[in-house]
Parts: C-alpha cells; sequence; structure tokens
C-alpha cells in the first residue's frame, strides 16, 4: 500500500537559499515524523492562488518568508492573537477541510534564542529595536512580554516607529514596559540588548546608530544570518559588544511552527549545532 506524506512547504520570493527544508527534514528526523516538506518559488503576484494550489493539493501547512508575511495574514479564515498584533504571518496551519490558521512564530523564535541559547535574560533590560517594518513588527509582541524594562523602538522612517509603538501601547501597558519611539539621527540613551531588525546590512549600507547606543557587554542581535549579518555583527563587537546573529532564530521559529503542525517539539538547540556546522563546512568549501 502506498502512502503519502503530509506535505509542508516554505512559500516566497526568492526562496532558493532557504534552510528550512534541511531544518524540517532534521526535525522530522529527529522526532520521527514522517513528512515532506519543500521550497516553493510563488510569482510576487501570485500568493493567494498559489495558496489555493497547495490546498487542494493536500498540503497541511507552509512556512511564509518574504514578501508574504502580511498577505499570509489576510488570506487565513483564523488568525493567532500574536498576527492580530503584527499583522504578518510566518505559518500557515491548513486543516482537514482547507481552512487555513495562522500564526507568527518569529518572535517567538528570537526570545527563545536569546534567553536559551544565548543564556541572557530580557526581563527587566533596555531594549533597542532598530528597524520598523515586518521583521520588528513580527517580534515585537513576544518581546514585551518578557517584560523588559523599557523597549525603544528606532527607524529610519519615523513614523513607521511611531505606528508600531501605538499598535502595541495596550500590551506595554498590560505588561508594564515603557515602550517609546525614537528619531534615528537623535537617538538618546544606551541599551543592554540591541537587535538589528532592519535590512540595512542586506544593502551594504552599514550600521544606522552609532555605538554609544551600546551599553558595556550587551548583546548586539541582528535578526539576518550569514554574511547579511556580518557588518552589523562586526561593527558591534568592534566596540565591545557581544555579537550574535539570526541563525538560532530561524531554527527556533521552525521549531515552533513544527511543534504547531505536529504537535511534537523537536531538538532545537541541537539542530542549531548541526546547521552553524554545515554552513561552517560550506563556507570552508567556497574558500578553498
Ligand atoms: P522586513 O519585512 O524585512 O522588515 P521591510 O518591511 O521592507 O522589510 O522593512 C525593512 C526595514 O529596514 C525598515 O525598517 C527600513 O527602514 P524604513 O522603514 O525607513 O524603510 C529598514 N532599512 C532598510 N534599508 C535601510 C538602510 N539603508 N538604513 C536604515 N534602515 C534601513
Amino acid at each position: 500500500m502506498q502512502t503519502t506524506l503530509d506535505m509542508y512547504c516554505v512559500m516566497g520570493n526568492p526562496v532558493a537559499h532557504s534552510r528550512s527544508p534541511w531544518i524540517h527534514a532534521r526535525f522530522a528526523q529527529l522526532t520521527q515524523q514522517a513528512l515532506d516538506y519543500r521550497r516553493r518559488l510563488v510569482p510576487l503576484q501570485g500568493f493567494a492562488e498559489d495558496l489555493q494550489q497547495l490546498i487542494a493539493e493536500g498540503g497541511k501547512g507552509c512556512n511564509v518568508t518574504v514578501p508574504f508575511k502580511l498577505e499570509a495574514a489576510q488570506a487565513a479564515h483564523s488568525q493567532s492573537p500574536r498576527v492580530a498584533l503584527a499583522g504578518a504571518a510566518n505559518t500557515l496551519v491548513i486543516d482537514g477541510d482547507g481552512r487555513i490558521h495562522a500564526d507568527n512564530t518569529d518572535g517567538l523564535g528570537l526570545v527563545a534564542d536569546i534567553t536559551r541559547n544565548a543564556g541572557v535574560a530580557i526581563t527587566g533590560k533596555d531594549v533597542l529595536l532598530i528597524g520598523a517594518g515586518g521583521a520588528a513588527a513580527g517580534v515585537l509582541g513576544p518581546l514585551l512580554e518578557q517584560q523588559p524594562r523599557s523597549i525603544t523602538i528606532c527607524n529610519r522612517t519615523f513614523a513607521k516607529a511611531q505606528t508600531l509603538v501605538e499598535q502595541h501601547a495596550p500590551l506595554a501597558a498590560q505588561q508594564k514596559v515603557e515602550l517609546l519611539a525614537q528619531e534615528l539621527q537623535a537617538l538618546e540613551g544606551d541599551f543592554d540588548i540591541v537587535i538589528n531588525a532592519t535590512a540595512a546590512s542586506l544593502q551594504g549600507a552599514g550600521t544606522p546608530v552609532t555605538a554609544r547606543v551600546l551599553r558595556p557587554g550587551c548583546l548586539a542581535y541582528d535578526m539576518m544570518y550569514g554574511a547579511a549579518a556580518t557588518p552589523f555583527l562586526a561593527w558591534a563587537q568592534a566596540h565591545g559588544a557581544t555579537g550574535r546573529d539570526g541563525l538560532g532564530m530561524l531554527v527556533e521559529q521552525a521549531a515552533e511552527s513544527f511543534a504547531l503542525w505536529r504537535g511534537v517539539r523537536p531538538p532545537s538547540q541541537q539542530v542549531l549545532e548541526e546547521l552553524r556546522e554545515v554552513i561552517a563546512q560550506e563556507t570552508k568549501a567556497c574558500t578553498r
């Protein structure tokens, strides 16, 4: 008898370099889950149509990456509170009737990587979040739930930082966190945790803030990983900060998605270590 595997994918454009298929295949092996997880390159104007196609093919769920996270939230029949707050989804769960539930595990992944993998508490700390696009919006709720002392958002376009603050003000008040927006050019204060949620390093534009923001011994976190994270982390480390790239966030958000789909928590720390090794070997092979 032929059995078909439960089918999942990552939908994005571009998507060719996504590490998600590797991560989910490894999670499946280690938890003895039988599933098939692939990359799915979606035409820029074709997300809704492609999602319907995935449902028609019997897909059980998907991750969603750039630039479709807003559309994914809108396409769902139901949204988790995190999606409702962020307006963006990175995980869709498809039930037997083809109904779509949207969640966002990016913020949980970031928090897990900082607190568990890096061993840095967020509670009681002063946090600077640089950027106010989809990436920043996706992580702000879970960061607030850690009850830092404050979160300051700064962004090249100040109005977007203000909008994020307004949207999250009720949660900040509930969690007793001081949440404020500052102009990027006139940023005041220093911070225990500085998170780069901009596409700035990707574009090789350097670091948009001065080293004054780095409190001695602070954690500088780039939500990017690989070569894209290097300029921000090199800058932060040169000024005494501990740098960490977003590879752990990638693995941890995947683990949260996997748990939503399969009801099983994979050993994410082991898979993160393995993935770092895979990337190190690839880098070595490239420079040989
Ligand atoms: P994402 O979903 O990855 O967050 P986005 O919504 O396009 O993508 O947001 C990109 C973020 O990077 C924004 O905060 C953007 O600033 P603006 O809101 O002013 O556009 C920020 N960004 C991109 N390039 C930048 C640069 N060269 N310097 C500073 N910020 C930059």
